[in-house]
């Protein structure tokens, strides 16, 4: 045990010294590794010390730095050491975070780890809190517990009776939600096309006169309602107008459900325009957010919380003869989440919010604000570039972009030129936008200095990049703007007609 614990030890040792300098993309595809990988099934035993080092040998070449401080994709944080090394040990420890009596310590954890979120959040004392895989599973959590308590409100325990004959349930939801909300939905029996979108306006928020209206429908027929509302759109970073929302929905005795997963944490900012932003976050029902974004502890940590701890239980708990449940009913796991055995991962939640202190996550948050800001500040100035998810303007004191997601877009900067250069008559200038998009996108994070992605925001294509690492600095900004600019100076040129769109389908990356 202990030779393959230091084999894996000096590999793990490796790769994060490497990691800040190392190209961030996989210098690998995944059919390339399965290659190395695949093979016949052992007929018997190996040596651990060469299984660790045949499987580090075989997949190496196929991981992404996505910790890295140059990784802007997606929204990925990275791993604080006191998170990394606690999750670690809840490895090597081989915690069961069921039962308190199976793991106190794991309980214990999530006790304090939960609390402590809580509090960060501003979320009111007393919210149960569930530790999911991410925030995914977290919004199954908390709509579990908003199925419940809306059914039983009107007469229908959906614990014990199910979905069958049950009062439908109306659910509204802003129409730039994230995909994980109509997922959750449907693996709760809310079928998608039963969703009532609401309209957002150009940033991606959730209108509130729009609310209203869909509100008032739901009113004439008295039908148990579910908002869900966003904090932090996953292209712009825009927030629904909260506590507008959460007063409509009340008024017509919805429960309101904020995904935020990444969003919630601007609670914490020194600033008071981006706390303004989630203000109103604690007058909802129920919140999902993950650990493994802007806290940076490692995959996988995602978090439910619930107001209302009775329809939580009520959703969640599982009971059986052979379980040596808490005596005072409070600290059993299990009842606060879907699964029943599952890794102990509050403690790297504890360890981050230790490490960090309520100033280290504050100066965390607003790093990588600022940070975002200055990135888009510089792209702005790039020839054809257009920050879409701009708040200010250029000109302005104030940040150019809101929080820590930078959207932008590359538009051919001499169309006149180039089209004469360009024989395909389909191609205008929107069509040519994407092209170079989504070129400059794939070159950059092909050239491994920064890690971006794509996306199409309002059917045209653009590039995200999130700044949720902590150990990002102005230096890794330099050099994925430099990466950026030398893109859009070099792909700029007139595409030739051979030269296909990467990806046509308006599938980014
Ligand atoms: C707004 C929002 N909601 C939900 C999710 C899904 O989170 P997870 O991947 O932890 O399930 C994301 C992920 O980026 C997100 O940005």
């Amino acid at each position: 045990m202990r030779a393959a614990l230091r084999a894996a030890a000096g590999h793990a040792d490796a790769w994060l010294a490497g990691l800040a300098e190392r190209p961030v993309r996989p210098a690998h595809g995944a059919a390339e590794v399965l290659a190395r990988l695949d093979g016949r099934l052992p007929a018997g035993p190996s040596d651990p010390v060469a299984v660790v080092d045949a499987l580090v040998e075989a997949v190496g070449g196929g991981l992404t730095a996505t910790g890295s401080p140059r990784f802007f994709g997606y929204v990925v944080g990275g791993t604080l050491p006191a998170a990394l090394a606690a999750d670690l040990l809840a490895v090597v420890w081989d915690q069961n975070a069921a039962l308190a009596s199976l793991s106190p310590a794991a309980s214990a954890a999530e006790a304090v780890a939960g609390r402590w979120v809580a509090e960060l959040l501003g979320l009111p004392s007393g919210v149960s809190v569930g530790f999911t895989t991410g925030t995914q599973m977290a919004h199954v959590t908390a709509l579990a517990a908003a199925r419940q308590r809306v059914l039983a409100d009107a007469g229908w325990d959906v614990a014990a009776d199910g979905l069958t004959g049950a009062p439908p349930v109306r659910v509204l939801a802003g129409a730039d939600r994230h995909a994980t909300v109509d997922a959750a939905l449907r693996l709760l029996g809310f079928g998608t096309r039963t969703i009532v979108e609401v309209a957002t306006d150009a940033l991606g928020r959730m209108r509130p006169d729009a609310l209203r209206t869909a509100l008032t429908a739901t009113a004439a027929t008295q039908r148990p309602t579910i908002v869900v509302a966003q904090a932090g759109e996953i292209n712009t970073g825009a927030f629904d107008p909260l506590a507008e929302i959460c007063a409509l929905a009340h008024v017509h005795g919805a429960w309101v459900h904020v995904d935020g997963a990444f969003g919630l944490w601007a609670k914490v900012s020194a600033s008071a325009p981006r706390r303004a932003l989630v203000a109103g976050a604690e007058l909802a029902d129920s919140w999902a957010t993950d650990g493994h974004k802007w806290l940076n502890v490692p995959y996988d940590c995602g978090i439910a919380l619930v107001a209302d701890r009775t329809a939580h239980r009520r959703a969640m708990s599982a009971s059986a003869d052979y379980f040596v449940l808490d005596s005072a009913g409070q600290l059993d796991p299990v009842d606060w989440t879907p699964e029943f055995s599952r890794r102990a991962r509050a403690l790297a939640v504890y360890a981050a919010l230790r490490s960090l202190g309520r100033s280290g996550l504050r100066d965390l948050v607003d790093r990588c604000c600022d940070l975002a800001d200055d990135a888009a500040t510089r792209l702005a100035a790039l020839p054809g570039v257009t920050v879409l998810n701009a708040t200010g303007d250029r000109g302005s004191p104030g940040p150019l972009v809101a929080l820590n997601q930078v959207l932008i877009r590359v538009d051919d900067p001499s169309p006149a030129v180039d089209r004469a250069h360009d024989p395909r008559p389909a191609a205008g200038p929107a069509a040519r936008g994407d092209l170079l998009t989504r070129r400059v996108t794939a070159a950059v994070t092909a050239g491994g200095e920064a890690y971006v992605t794509g996306t199409v925001w309002r059917g045209r294509a653009a590039m995200r990049l999130s700044v949720s690492n902590w150990a990002t600095t102005r230096r890794e900004i330099d050099r994925a703007v430099a990466a950026i600019a030398d893109a859009v100076a070099g792909p700029a040129r007139p595409p030739r007609p051979r030269d296909a769109d990467p990806h046509p389908g308006g599938v980014p990356l």
